[in-house]
């Protein structure tokens, strides 16, 4: 009799896809550049790489059902996108520690607490922090091993935490494949809001993937290309004059650097 979910999944997309066609009137032409802009999805081999996830990323796709998957879980701090560039075993930093690792861009400090949605903090979860560079780059992007913005810290016995790390900027998601010159002939942007990405995992709680987004990055207004932006993951990156001292009394070299917080509550598991 086949499987009765996947009948019904499979039933509902024929039905949209239908009333999608008629929707826009698609042409047979259009159809047939659809399945060719697939097949070249398809062949991009690249291990790291993985076209179709881009794809249904820029469509929304993605974000859509991480929406759908968390609304039972208003209470805690909202999920977004993983995206490609998580990779497990980075370095442990530990609270005050910097993430950045050499990697080039402003200081930021970023500090704040975990707690359950009863509002007890979580001791001992597990922070995962990564990000780009101020080039745009994710380490994994570069042509050598290093290893820079990212690292994991522990939060303490009252369930606070603290790190360096860079101030985030704006940077295009990989658009030199199909989904790339999909964007271009569009005319959407393949650039991301600035943002700085978190997994958090402690015992008997919901593990939460996240970023926070940075207050008065322009790209919020032009858009996110993932859709990957919810206002409350919005958070203040205060601008600190290269004179006022940071508050571990760290020597910046004199430069200005940038402060945000970040309170996280973790939904039951
Ligand atoms: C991210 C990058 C992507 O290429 C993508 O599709 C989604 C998210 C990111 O790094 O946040
Ligand atoms: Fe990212």
């Amino acid at each position: 009799a086949g499987d009765a979910r996947l009948r019904a999944v499979l039933e509902s997309l024929t039905r949209h896809l239908h009333a999608f066609i008629r929707d826009v009137r698609l042409t047979e032409d259009e159809w047939k550049q659809a399945i060719d802009f697939l097949t070249a999805t398809g062949h991009i081999t690249d291990d790291k790489r993985q076209e179709f996830i881009l794809l249904s990323d820029v469509l929304g796709a993605s974000m859509q059902t991480i929406a759908v998957n968390n609304e039972a879980y208003r209470d805690a701090t909202e999920a977004t996108v993983f995206g490609p560039f998580f990779v497990s075993g980075a370095p442990l930093v530990g609270n005050g520690g910097d993430i950045a690792g050499g990697a080039p861009g402003q200081p930021c400090w970023v500090e704040g607490t975990v707690r359950d949605t009863d509002g007890n903090p979580v001791p001992g979860a597990r922070i995962e922090v990564w990000e780009a560079d101020e080039d745009g780059f994710y380490d994994v992007q570069y042509d050598d091993d290093r290893v820079a913005g990212r690292g994991h810290l522990f939060s303490e016995s009252d369930g606070s935490f603290r790190f360096w790390c860079l101030t985030p900027t704006p940077y295009p998601i990989p658009h030199d494949g199909p989904v790339g010159r999909l964007l271009e002939a569009a005319g959407r942007s393949p650039v991301r809001a600035a943002h700085l990405h978190f997994m958090v995992t402690a015992e008997g709680l919901r593990t939460l993937v996240t970023h926070i987004f940075v207050d008065g990055d322009p790209q919020l207004e032009i858009g996110d290309s993932v859709f990957g932006v919810k206002d409350s993951l919005v958070k203040r990156f205060e601008e600190q004059q290269a004179d006022t001292p940071p508050p571990d009394g760290r020597d910046l070299g004199g430069r200005p650097w940038t402060a945000a917080r970040f309170d996280i509550v973790l939904a039951p598991d």
